[in-house]
Parts: C-alpha cells; sequence; structure tokens
C-alpha cells in the first residue's frame, strides 16, 4: 500500500491522480473522526453490546438496511471500541468477524471462528482445516473462549447467506449448556430485511435479541463520507461539483455510500487511464454507467441462461416498445424470440415467470399485481429498477450470450413504433 516508498525505481511512478487510494478500498475502515451521519446507531449498538465492558452480559443484536448503509463499518467500529473500553477495565475481551457471504455454512463459519481465535491467543492444539465437523470446531471454539477471554463478540456479516442458523443458538446457549463462562454477544447484519421472518422461524427464543435498521443515506451525507476521504486524490485533481454530483447520482439511486466511493474510484482510475489531469464530471457520470452495470452483473452473476434471457427480453421491449411494464406473457414471447437467437431452448411460461419472481427478489426488477377485472384475474406487470441499457450491457458480458443484439441495435430497430416485435431477422 506504500505506492511511493518501493526501492525499484520500475515501481516508483508518482501516481498523478491518486494520493491515498487505500482511502477508497471497500475494507477500509475510517477513522472514528470520518464517520458520517452514524452517532445513534453507533450509540444504540454501544448499548447492546456494551455491558460486556462492565463484566455483564451484553444483548445479542441484529442489523437490517440495505447494501452500503454502513452495518459493516459501524459493528466493527462499535467491536473494536468496546473491546479497548474493556481492556481499560482489565476485561479481556475478543472481537470475531465472520463474513458469511464466504463463510456460508456452518462448519465453514465454526472453522473459521476458532481459526481465528486460535490466531488471537496462544492456543496450542491442532485445528484441522477439514475432515473434521462442525462439534469439533465449537469444542476448540468453547476452549479458547474458556482459556483466555472473559468476553467476546461476534459479527456474523451477510448472515442471510448462511445455509442455518444453528450457530446463533450454540453460541446463545453456550453458558447455559456450561460450554464456557465466557459472555458471548452476537451482533448479526442482514442486507435482507425479509431475512427477519425467516429467523423467526428458525430460532428459538434462546437468541433473544433487539433490532436495528440503518437506512439509506441522503445526498448531504454522502457529500461528506466522500469530502472525508477526498485526501485519497492528490491536491486540486477533483474539480468542483465532482463530488456533488456523485453524491447526487448515488442518493437519487440507493443512498448506498459505497456505491458513492467505488465511483469516485472509478472516476479517478477513468482520469488517469486517459491520461487526464483532473477527474471530471464527466468523468463522474462514466463511471456511474460502470458501476450501474457492474452492480446489475454482480447481482447476476449467479442467476441462470434463462434469468438473463429474461431479463434482457423485458429490456428489449421497453426498448423497442416504449413503455415501462410489461406482462409476463408479453415477456415470454419476446423471450422465445431471443432464445432462438442464440440457439437456446425455451422453458416454459412458469418457469419465466419463477425466473421474474427470483429476479424481483434480487432487486433487479419490480413486480406488481395488477387486477384484470373479475373474468380476466390479476396479473403482474413487470418493470426494470435500473436503465435497460445498463441490463442489456450487462447480459451481453456472459460469454454465451454476447450474440445478443447491442442496446444501439436495438433502439434502431424500432425509433418510435410501440409495441413493435423485435425483427429477429435484422441481426442475423
Ligand atoms: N457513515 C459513514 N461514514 C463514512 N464512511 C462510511 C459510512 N457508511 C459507510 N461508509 C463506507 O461505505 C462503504 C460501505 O459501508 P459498509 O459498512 O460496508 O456498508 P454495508 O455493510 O451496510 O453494506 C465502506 O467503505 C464504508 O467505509
Ligand atoms: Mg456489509
Amino acid at each position: 500500500m506504500a505506492e511511493q516508498t518501493s526501492g525499484d525505481p520500475l515501481f516508483r511512478s508518482h501516481d498523478p491522480i491518486f494520493n491515498r487510494k487505500e482511502l477508497l478500498h471497500v475494507g477500509h475502515v475510517p477513522d472514528e473522526d470520518r464517520i458520517v451521519g452514524r452517532d445513534d446507531e453507533i450509540q444504540s449498538v454501544a448499548a447492546e453490546v456494551g455491558a460486556i465492558t462492565r463484566g455483564d452480559p451484553p444483548n445479542n443484536v441484529m442489523i437490517y438496511g440495505k447494501t452500503g448503509t454502513g452495518k459493516s463499518l459501524i459493528s466493527r467500529h462499535v467491536a473494536t471500541r468496546a473491546q479497548d473500553a474493556a481492556r481499560s477495565n482489565e476485561i479481556d475481551c475478543a472481537v470475531l468477524y465472520v463474513d458469511c457471504s464466504e463463510a456460508n455454512t456452518e462448519t465453514r463459519a465454526t472453522r473459521q471462528l476458532a481459526l481465528n481465535l486460535k490466531e488471537q491467543t496462544g492456543y496450542q492444539q491442532n485445528i484441522p482445516l477439514r475432515g473434521v465437523g462442525t462439534m469439533e470446531y465449537y469444542q476448540h471454539i468453547w476452549e479458547i473462549l474458556e482459556d483466555c477471554f472473559d468476553a467476546v463478540i461476534v459479527i456474523l456479516d451477510e448472515i442471510d447467506k448462511l445455509d442455518n442458523s444453528n450457530i446463533l443458538m450454540q453460541l446463545s446457549r453456550a453458558r447455559e449448556a456450561q460450554k464456557t463462562d465466557t459472555y458471548i454477544g452476537v451482533i448479526g447484519i442482514s442486507n435482507k430485511v425479509q431475512y427477519r421472518e425467516t429467523l423467526d422461524e428458525r430460532i428459538d427464543s434462546s437468541f433473544g435479541h433487539r433490532e436495528l435498521f440503518f437506512h439509506p443515506y441522503d445526498a448531504s451525507q454522502l457529500r461528506e463520507i466522500m469530502r472525508n476521504r477526498e485526501d485519497a486524490f492528490q491536491p486540486e485533481v477533483l474539480e468542483g461539483g465532482t463530488i456533488e454530483l456523485c453524491a447526487a447520482l448515488a442518493a437519487k439511486k440507493h443512498g448506498d455510500a459505497r456505491k458513492a466511493i467505488e465511483i469516485l474510484k472509478e472516476a479517478g482510475e477513468l482520469a488517469r487511464r486517459t491520461g487526464s489531469e483532473t477527474v471530471s464530471e464527466a468523468h463522474i457520470k462514466q463511471a456511474q454507467e460502470v458501476a450501474e452495470i457492474n452492480r446489475i452483473e454482480e447481482l447476476t452473476s449467479g442467476a441462470t441462461v434463462h434469468a438473463k434471457l429474461a431479463l434482457y427480453a423485458l429490456a428489449s421491449r421497453i426498448i423497442t416498445g416504449g413503455r415501462e411494464t410489461y406482462k409476463t406473457r408479453e415477456i415470454y414471447e419476446r423471450y422465445v424470440g431471443i432464445c432462438e437467437l442464440v440457439a437456446n431452448d425455451p422453458i416454459t411460461e412458469n418457469g419465466l415467470y419463477r425466473q421474474l419472481k427470483e429476479q424481483a427478489f434480487l432487486g433487479v426488477i419490480e413486480s406488481e399485481k395488477t387486477g384484470g377485472g373479475r373474468s380476466q384475474g390479476s396479473y403482474l406487470l413487470h418493470r426494470l429498477v435500473t436503465d435497460p441499457k445498463h441490463i442489456v450491457k450487462a447480459v451481453r458480458r456472459d460469454s454465451s450470450l454476447e450474440e445478443l443484439p447491442t442496446y444501439d441495435q436495438l433502439h434502431e430497430t424500432s425509433p418510435s413504433a410501440t409495441n413493435r416485435e423485435l425483427d429477429l431477422d435484422s441481426f442475423s
């Protein structure tokens, strides 16, 4: 990370755009004085886990909120401060962090906890990486906690990605079940509020917990978050108005601080690649498009080819037909034509409907039920949450689908005709 200190002149080049680029990395935890507009949330999390610092049992807490609302940051921040405060009261407190989008099974999560604890202590026993079950990892966890710590804060980030929630039960019952005397406080984090309902079904009352909701940032908060990291850039590289524009774009979309920072970074990289000495509003706009396409690609990366084709079908109808919303049937008709184009066997209309519902869950499309009168029954209307242009780009990044018409080709298909079918022949 020390860009300008490398001894080899080959790597010593001065970066004309960035000064401390690491400030714009996703995992970067800013100092306290760079954290903006989350005082209440910090207080609330501290109130739940804070008892640890006085040698009392903590509460468990679940944090819900969309991506980029500071959940991971605030959790880590408060946990670290609690650890420091505990230490100054001569209480040994550990902080453990598990990203459940990676460690997405109970075995993986417990293995990571055990290894992490071993790393923090002088624990002598070998902890096998494979070939052992969850129970063995729990054994190590209880033993290390018992030997070395009075208290521990366990952050389970993106907990909705975990295949089951047994770990919550194990952690919250550990004392009662006399596995360890160490106080355990769990901070669970989920990007999906829907997880709340499934959680209630999955766990029993032993995981008593409070709930906190983090809200998206508004433009002025995003502006301040970025201002606080302006020194990621060389002096006078950011043109006037760029941070304001970036904040406005990010606020309009999702109030997502991560996206705002990513756009800023991408704009800097664009400027550097094109040999520009400053970052302009044009760079920000271009970076925002790239970021949006990346977001869509990220969201759909795990989706099947048919889900992608369904999205493409809806996008292409919007582009050529000019309407905002389409019925499942209308999307299906277009989808069948597109399958022909890429030599793929279409799935059934009902199958497609399920794909669309899945996409709705991911937040790429919105579906709303419309009453069609008593005889017709109700039907769903689907709309894209993003610019159809971005969907077309993101879908075409799949190498098996790059033959599909580009946005410009679709656009030319029918300049203003409404609801006209895609002319498949013109692309073959
Ligand atoms: N209030 C804030 N002040 C400063 N930076 C923030 C704030 N909230 C989020 N960030 C930054 O935005 C990015 C995303 O935040 P993160 O905590 O990962 O969001 P979440 O976990 O809710 O998806 C991180 O780089 C983080 O440092
Ligand atoms: Mg997070």
